[in-house]
């Protein structure tokens, strides 16, 4: 049993550790139906993080290097409108976006639950790519201050992209010293398959390629895909090839070897099984920047994270430091595994009716 005095110290140290953050807001233009879209900053002594309600998107973070200088170390745009530059003009990249109601894809948009058969809208090659065309990076969120954050909120009606049930889902973005917190919580009235996560592309040195930044993932296995980028259902080992990250490597370093699986997504796009436990003090992947010292720690409750290289941007779209390019940025999607509603030996999607939804994913920057 905690004693009075440790109750009290505890209490004080959390207040005190969220009165350091400030939070603002302010008009970030409008949906492409004329709503509102609003930006929250958070302000830290370490970070500043700003969000937009339209996607639940992160637009900026700003993370010291090691002699204290700035960099926003994720991509993103300064409008919703700018030509080629703004978050409605970009429904490719899902830039820094909470993708929903399936983060990646299910095969050909069907599954079952229950002996039921669904059928949802396929985006990409007759699967389903991010929960559909219309997916949750598109919707403008409700937006309500929490002490050190913000929360958002999305009532996702019976049926929205040929998914069943109604979804409240909340994604809580609150920030500490020099951790990003991100919490999703969401019930259903129906059974349902549900798997949210964020798509920010990270670059620790601020602009440039990604391809020397040092990545260590603690995982021993990783999903295998197909031609269509599906998981073949196999768990490999990712011991003796380019997937094992168990000891630092820049990403760079095999990202061009002769590997069927890095040729087929031309790049790192795979879901590594990250290694038990998963919890908020276990670190999943640490990446440093060796240029800047800046480094990122991601810590999830989830078992899985989709390593992506941003092998698809090919210069359409311009952010905050110009053009953005392959391998400008990697993703670090935590997530269930892709595909899940049709893998019955992955770890369940499956939300019913009763039941909370409940994940949480900490980034936390550094520097050395
Ligand atoms: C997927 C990629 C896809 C990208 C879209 C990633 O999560 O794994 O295959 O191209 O999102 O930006």
């Amino acid at each position: 049993m905690k004693s009075a005095s440790a109750l009290i110290a505890l209490t004080l140290f959390g207040s005190a550790a969220t009165a350091q953050t400030t939070v603002s807001k302010a008009p970030f233009g409008n949906t492409p139906d004329g709503k509102p879209v609003d930006a929250y900053t958070l302000k830290d002594k370490a970070l500043t993080v700003k969000i937009i309600t339209f996607g639940a998107h992160i637009i900026q973070i700003d993370a010291p290097d090691r002699t204290g200088k700035d960099a926003d170390v994720v991509l993103g745009y300064t409008s919703m409108d700018g030509a080629n530059s703004g978050y409605i003009a970009d429904n490719k990249t899902y830039m820094g976006s909470v993708v929903g109601r399936y983060g990646n894809r299910i095969a050909k948009g069907q599954f079952t639950i229950d002996g039921k058969q669904f059928q949802v809208d396929t985006n990409e090659k007759g699967n389903t790519l991010h929960g559909g065309k219309d997916g949750f990076d598109r919707r403008n969120w409700t937006a309500k201050q929490i002490p050190g954050g913000v929360e958002l909120t999305l009532v996702s009606p019976d049926g929205d992209q040929g998914f069943p049930g109604t979804l409240t889902a909340h994604v809580r973005y609150t920030l500490t010293g020099d951790k990003l917190k991100i919490a999703y919580s969401a019930t259903t009235d129906k059974p349902t398959v549900l798997n949210l996560t964020n798509h920010s592309y990270f670059n620790l040195a601020g602009s440039g390629t990604v391809l020397n930044e040092v990545m260590k993932i603690d995982a021993d296995r990783y999903t295998p895909i197909d031609s269509q980028s599906i998981p073949t259902g196999d768990l490999p080992s990712v011991a003796g090839t380019p997937f094992d990250f168990r000891t630092p490597t820049p990403i760079g370093a095999r990202i061009h070897a002769d590997n069927p699986q890095l040729k087929l997504a031309k790049g790192y796009d795979h879901n590594f099984v990250l290694n038990p436990p998963h919890t908020l003090t276990h670190p999943a992947v640490v990446v440093t920047d060796p240029g800047s010292g800046r480094t990122l720690t991601v810590y999830t409750t989830e078992p899985g994270v989709q390593f992506y290289t941003g092998n698809f941007l090919d210069g359409t779209f311009t952010g905050q430091t110009g053009k953005e390019e392959q391998y400008d940025g990697f993703c670090l999607e935590t997530q269930h595994f892709p595909d899940s509603p049709n893998h019955p030996a992955f770890p369940t999607t499956v939300l019913r009716p009763g039941q909370t939804y409940n994940t949480t994913t900490i980034f936390q920057f550094t520097a050395k």
